[in-house]
């Protein structure tokens, strides 16, 4: 039964499952909880996208993800830092609403770590002469054919570096909801100053 879990009702197990979720998505290409939709924007403009989780630090508090500098959620980011990251888990029966202050990174230490993590195929993303969002007079991926067809060396795909971001969500809360027959438990860690957990009705 979906309801003996751990994480039942059982704050630490929540929090402990939430991060395992978590870090487990960096890792593993098949879990759902790897692509987020990640929102930001302002009262007038808000937006969503999916992306892919890269990092998941449980000690330091933060997620990050990759992106290109000159897409238009950049200047969002910069001008709003407070952002919004939704996952789900179909099979887990597990929701989780993160409410997270973003900062961009570019051209720095945590970009160097990241690019050289970064695979030379995935660096692809980067190559695209002009920015995510550019209008087009015809059907494009934005790429010259040799990218296109992975016709580039790792020397090449460096050239991707200076589209290359990374923004890094340092987390204020996290708002649970685990869905069973028994009955739904929602929670909110809420990590401003000092960790505080408050069951909610679902
Ligand atoms: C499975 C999947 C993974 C994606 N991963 C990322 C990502 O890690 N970073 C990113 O900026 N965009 C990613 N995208 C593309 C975004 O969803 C979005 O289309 C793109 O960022 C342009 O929109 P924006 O400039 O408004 O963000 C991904 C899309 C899909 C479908």
């Amino acid at each position: 039964m979906s309801e003996k879990v751990s994480y039942y009702e059982n704050s630490k197990e929540i929090e402990k499952k939430i991060w395992d979720l978590l870090s487990n998505a960096v890792k593993d290409r098949s879990s759902e909880f790897r692509t987020p939709v990640f929102i930001c924007g302002n009262d007038k403009d808000l937006d969503g996208r999916v992306v892919v989780l890269r990092k998941a630090d449980q000690k330091k508090n933060f997620i990050q993800y990759h992106s290109d500098i000159r897409s238009s959620k950049i200047e969002k980011i910069k001008k709003n830092s407070n952002c919004s990251i939704i996952f789900y888990s179909k099979e887990e029966k597990i929701q989780i609403r993160i409410k997270s202050e973003c900062e961009v990174n570019y051209k720095n230490d945590i970009t160097k770590e990241s690019w050289e993590k970064t695979g030379h195929i995935s660096r692809k993303c980067y190559l695209v002469a002009n920015g995510p969002g550019t209008k087009s007079e015809k059907p494009t991926s934005g790429l010259d054919n040799k990218f296109d067809n992975f016709n580039f060396t790792k020397e090449e795909s460096e050239a991707g570096y200076k589209n290359f971001c990374v923004i890094k969500c340092k987390i204020k809360s996290i708002e649970w909801l685990y869905l069973a027959a028994k009955g739904h438990r929602r929670a909110l860690i809420d990590l401003n100053g000092y960790k505080k957990f408050t069951w909610l009705v679902p």
